[in-house]
């Protein structure tokens, strides 16, 4: 399964991918206003940081596009900035649209703000590279999340789909083993959910009390 790393902040991409190898990044219009950077230098940042490999990087349109050829023009556009941008559109019918057209000159998008698997089934018949199921808010709203994955899993592999599944808005090591467990591809999630998620309290407390052991044998 692979990791992509949520967020526009250069510093902690770069750890991401020296520490951990991550597989890619999604970013949002969120993440982005957190960088404190204007949008077009953040993002040739990250892809300065990605040159030379394959690794997609969602790069979002501006959301206030309803029309979709509007979206296709921005999509194009941000596709020739790098090799690597893949074009983040939202779950609307002008998104599916825009994603459709994308597809059919080759480029690769990510459909965001999916929220029932019938909006993700709609991105995978319409061409999307990627289709973001977003768990955290729908958990944060009282929704089941676990069934809703493994449906739109079920949903890719029935019908051979190549539509890569990004479970989005992680906010824990027990729904990055959920989403892993359901057989999606991707889990994107913020930096400090990662590194929660690779500590343990055991794994401190055992290295302590082998570091006693160790210091209490002689070495030869
Ligand atoms: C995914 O692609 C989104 O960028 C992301 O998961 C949005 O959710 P969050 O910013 O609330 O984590």
């Amino acid at each position: 399964m692979k990791f992509f790393l949520d967020s526009a902040m250069t510093d902690q991409i770069s750890h991401a991918l020296e520490m951990w190898d991550i597989d890619g990044v999604t970013t949002n219009p969120r993440h982005v206003q957190v960088s404190g950077k204007p949008f077009m230098t953040v993002i040739n940042e990250i892809a300065e940081i990605f040159a030379g490999t394959d690794k997609p990087i969602s790069v979002e349109v501006n959301p206030h596009l309803d029309d979709w050829k509007e979206m296709v023009k921005e999509g194009k556009k941000l596709a020739a900035i790098s090799p690597n941008f893949v074009v983040k559109l939202p779950a609307s019918e002008a998104g599916f649209k825009a994603v459709y057209e994308l597809a059919a000159d080759d480029i690769k998008s990510n459909l965001t703000l999916v929220f029932s698997p019938a909006q993700a089934l709609m991105a995978m018949r319409m061409g999307a590279s990627f289709v973001s199921p977003f768990i955290g808010w729908k958990e944060s709203n009282g929704e089941e999340i676990t069934h809703f994955i493994d449906e739109v899993t079920m949903i890719r592999n029935n019908f051979g789909f190549e539509t890569e599944i990004i479970v989005a808005a992680a906010r824990n090591a027990r729904q990055i083993v959920n989403a892993a467990v359901s057989g999606a591809d991707i889990v994107t999630a913020g930096m400090p959910v990662f590194q929660d998620a690779l500590d343990h309290p055991y794994t401190d407390v055992g290295l302590g009390k082998f570091q006693s052991f160790w210091d209490e044998t002689p070495y030869e």
